[in-house]
């Protein structure tokens, strides 16, 4: 062999054992779409940031985020577009149950593990449903109102979107744990789409129509925090109780909000973040995981909020 040819050769050879760089190994990686329904909502944004590290202790992942910015067209285009990219797990937290079904049973049919979290779909095309269980929780504020109380006052519902799960379902378990109570009544609800901005604005509706308000019962703490603002500006904040759900640890989340004295009571609704992230690792690694994996809550009132306040 000519001293050429031999050099060419180990060269080659070098080159072949040389180990895979890292732009080969990110070619490797396992792609996982993250479908969200809105980033712009507090409880959202910790759960990206969980979801987020967690995956970085997954080398063999790579996590991408699609924000729907509660739009249900833009969340089925959102999941079209992962399935264009062949991502090779599907994670959603779809912004209504009806509209994101269809989508959501064409990724599962045609084998794109799906994990749906927090607010579910119709049906059970989907590979695992991740979430705290919302008509347990809806009872338990139902139960705590009920007692705080003493059997007796006018309450407001201030709802989350109605077409999302948690929303019925936090509904329909305060309302029966409420007609139990002869004396509680539901003096006015309405439908604030799980944001602040417009249970402000809806809670100004129901002060105007309601000269006494015991309570305000908000499916999650930026609306019960809503309220409370409109209540403050009317002079009529410490006529009534404010009682929310999530329970986010910081500055900004329901538990200081409690410590604050803005809420009476919050209860916890885990963001799901980092679970979410562990079962798609598990799924792709090809273990089989339960169909419906439940995380817990808990009451949370001044006695335990600094607790929940501190981040997590
Ligand atoms: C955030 C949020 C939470 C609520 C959850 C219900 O988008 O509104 O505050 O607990 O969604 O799905």
């Amino acid at each position: 062999m000519k001293p050429a040819l031999v050099l060419a050769v180990a060269l080659a050879l070098a080159i072949a054992l040389l180990p895979v760089s890292s732009a080969q190994q990110s070619e490797r990686k396992l792609l996982v779409g993250f479908s969200q329904c809105n980033n712009a909502e507090p409880w959202r944004q910790a759960m990206n940031a969980a979801a987020r590290a967690e995956a970085a202790k997954h080398p063999e992942i790579e996590l991408v985020f699609a924000d729907a910015a509660q739009d249900n067209a833009k969340q089925v285009a959102d999941v079209e577009n992962f399935l264009a990219q062949r991502v090779d797990l599907l994670i959603i937290s779809p912004n209504e149950a009806k509209p994101l079904t269809k989508i959501v049973r064409k990724a599962f049919e045609r084998g794109t593990p799906v994990v749906v979290v927090d607010r579910a779909v119709e049906g059970e095309a989907f590979t695992c449903f991740l979430g705290a269980d919302n008509l347990e929780i809806g009872r338990a504020a139902g139960e705590w109102i009920a007692a705080t109380l003493g059997g007796k006052g006018k309450i407001v519902e201030l709802k989350g979107l109605m077409g999302s799960t948690p929303a019925q379902e936090r509904s329909r378990g305060f309302r029966e744990a409420v007609a139990k109570h002869a004396g509680l009544e539901i003096v006015h609800e309405a439908e604030a789409k799980w944001l602040r901005d417009e249970a402000r604005t809806q809670f100004e509706h129901a002060l105007a129509a309601q000269p006494r308000i015991d309570l305000v019962y908000a499916h999650n703490d930026p609306m019960a925090v809503g309220a409370y603002l409109a209540a403050k500006a009317a002079g009529r904040e410490r006529d009534m109780k404010f009682v929310g759900i999530d329970a986010l640890p910081g500055a900004d989340g329901g538990a200081q909000a409690v410590l604050d004295g803005k809420l009476a009571a919050t209860f916890l609704y885990p963001n799901c973040g980092k679970e979410a992230v562990e079962i798609a690792a598990r799924i792709l690694k090809g273990e089989k995981v339960e169909k419906r994996i439940r995380l817990k809550t808990a009451t949370v009132t001044k006695e335990n909020a600094s607790e929940f306040a501190r981040a997590r």
